[in-house]
């Protein structure tokens, strides 16, 4: 595996100098294999990947195996592009031993080059713990799937003064714990501006606004492979579901009409 050319340690300079950070989430070998070519900066292994792949509802039942295995694929496909794996449910709030130990295989057995976490204060220790073990982490904000029971469901958070200030106090704490970058997930665009222009390290936005250091969007949902998942903030670069349906049918009906495998297709 070669070395990518942007590397965690880059990513404050990345943003000083004005680049914005483009970022995909991937599952698998194949597609990681065709983001690096087409040149984004990092791939996020999240456990989103529960829903979208593996067909669950939610986040909360995503496993450490589970986000190995896939995280292990996506580095194989890729070549320059960060790499950066979620750290599951329950695998690193228990204590920050369990988060070192964790953390530490999600690492070592896939190749990853960052552990993403949920988070701000709260988590701070743990990031401290994990950064000074050489595992680089990024933190996410706002709208966290794995506190969905607290929360209530996908809604944007921060909007109460209280809220934007906690926010806040929360990036902050994970840039003082040593964090790369923050993900911003569905906060309101004037405070994502606030937390970017505060922080010394990128921000990351998902439904946050157009002021974040870079931006990350879920790839089935950007490629309109998911008909169901329509918000607000998701702009579809594609609607492969479509061209899939259409293929898949055309598919169905040379088969049934005998015109697939033609001559060109068969062995002699
Ligand atoms: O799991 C995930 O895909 C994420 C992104 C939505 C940021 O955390």
């Amino acid at each position: 595996m070669t070395e990518p050319v942007l590397t965690m340690a880059d990513l404050t300079a990345h943003k000083r100098a004005g680049r914005r950070l483009v970022m995909l989430t991937c599952y698998d070998a194949l597609f990681a294999r065709l983001l690096d070519q087409a040149g984004v900066d990092m791939l996020l292994v999240g456990d989103s990947l529960n829903e979208v792949v593996a067909g669950r509802h939610g986040t909360l039942s995503a496993t450490l195996d589970q986000m190995i295995y896939h995280a292990a694929s996506v580095r194989r496909g890729t070549t320059r592009a960060l790499v950066v794996i979620d750290l599951p449910f329950m695998s690193y709030q228990v204590s920050v031993e369990d988060a070192i130990r964790n953390a530490g295989r999600a690492i070592a057995e896939t190749g990853c080059h960052a552990v993403k976490l949920e988070g701000g204060v709260v988590m701070a220790p743990t990031v401290q713990a994990l950064v000074s073990r050489g595992i680089p982490v990024i933190g996410h904000l706002g709208l966290t799937p794995q506190h969905l029971n607290a929360i209530g469901g996908y809604r944007v958070q921060g909007r109460e003064p209280a809220a934007a200030d906690q926010m806040l106090a929360d990036a902050k704490a994970l840039e003082a714990a040593g964090a790369s970058a923050v993900v911003l997930e569905l906060v309101p665009q004037l405070l994502a501006a606030r937390i970017s222009a505060e922080l010394a390290i990128p921000t990351i936005g998902i439904g946050a606004g157009p002021s974040c250091d870079g931006q990350v969007l879920v790839l089935h949902d950007m490629l309109g492979l998911n008909r169901e998942f329509t918000p607000k903030f998701l702009k579809r670069f594609a609607m492969l579901a479509d061209a899939v349906g259409e293929a898949v049918k055309e598919f169905g009906s040379e088969v049934r009409d005998g015109r697939y495998p033609a001559a060109q297709h068969s062995f002699d």
